[in-house]
């Protein structure tokens, strides 16, 4: 299979990108070279290359950005997301777009399945959500993935070539002591494991929402333990709540997601949290 990969020189693109290559045919595509705002642009890169499979990482994610520039959040994430569904539409490629656990506004206090109603807080979140509507109707082979605080081992282009292990390495280092929140829990997932559970997932027809995170859910500051042991930094950490830092977008504080539609396929592959994490610290940290 031919598969076209936006944003291939991001955190999970990278992954992608290899991943995928082990089985297939990639053409990778850099914001250079592809501009999902502009349809036509896009129409002629994705014609010329005849993709029978299109994965887009590409979006506007520096969450406090998205809030000051609501206009070009809206359109990389939801015209964006439009472009490329009248495309798959069009040109007959399969599509896969990655959605966020911030549509959801944390107040379940259980795992969100796919069918649980939305209520996405910020500027960012409702533009993704955007984006999903966006897809579910203007194209019908597509597979809508929400994830869940990603990292891997190219950290994030949009947030400062960071992620939240990065974060704390780096704290770790250049700081006295180290807070991290308690009261906000996730599931925090490499992007690595992403790709391999994506490869798995579009190899069938059947297209929807799904949730990808790793299995378990933890806090920030368990999280966090969990790097400075497996990493052996000395530095203290110490347990903080959300209230002790100034609220500068509104997030869910709880946003575990249940893999339940990849369950119901039997196609969920992801590991658990903290497995995933020991063995990307091991494979790319580790002295
Ligand atoms: N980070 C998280 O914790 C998290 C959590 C939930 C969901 N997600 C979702 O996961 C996906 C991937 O995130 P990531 O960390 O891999 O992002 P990333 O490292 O910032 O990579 C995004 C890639 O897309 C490219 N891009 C940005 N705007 C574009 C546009 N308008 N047209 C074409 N290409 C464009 C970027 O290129 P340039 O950098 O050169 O612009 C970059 O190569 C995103 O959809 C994000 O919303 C992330």
């Amino acid at each position: 299979m031919k598969v076209a990969v936006i944003g291939a020189n991001g955190q999970l693109g990278t992954d992608l990108c290899e991943v995928f290559a082990e089985r297939h045919e990639v053409v990778p595509l850099t914001h250079a070279e592809i501009e999902i705002t502009d349809l036509e642009g896009s129409r002629q890169v994705l014609k010329e290359i005849s993709a029978h499979l299109v994965l887009c990482t590409a979006a506007a994610h520096n969450v406090p950005k998205c809030e000051s520039e609501p206009e070009q959040a809206f359109r990389v994430n939801g015209i964006g997301s439009l472009n490329l569904a009248k495309l798959s539409a069009e040109l007959g490629f399969k599509l896969v777009q990655y959605s966020t656990d911030y549509v959801f506004d944390g107040t379940k206090g259980k795992p969100y399945v796919e069918t649980d109603a939305v209520a996405p807080q910020s500027v960012y979140a409702i533009t993704k959500y955007a984006g999903e509507q966006f897809i579910r109707n203007y194209c019908e082979q597509y597979f809508i993935i929400r994830v869940s605080g990603i990292y891997g081992k190219v950290p994030c282009r949009a947030k400062n070539h960071t992620n939240f292990v990065v974060n704390m390495i780096q704290a770790a280092a250049s700081k006295p002591e180290v807070r991290v929140v308690t009261d906000e829990v996730l599931t925090p997932t490499p992007t690595l494991e992403i790709a391999r559970n994506t490869l798995a997932l579009v190899e069938t027809d059947a297209y929807g929402i799904y949730h990808m995170t790793c299995q378990g859910e933890v806090s920030w500051y368990e999280f966090a333990r969990t790097i400075f042991e497996t990493l052996n930094l000395k530095t203290p950490l110490y347990p903080a709540s959300v209230k002790d830092f100034p609220a500068v977008v509104k997030r869910p504080f709880y946003s575990v997601l249940d893999n339940a539609n990849l369950r119901k396929l039997g196609l969920d592959f992801m590991p658990h949290w903290k497995d995933a994490l020991v063995s990307f610290l091991k494979r790319h940290y580790a002295a």
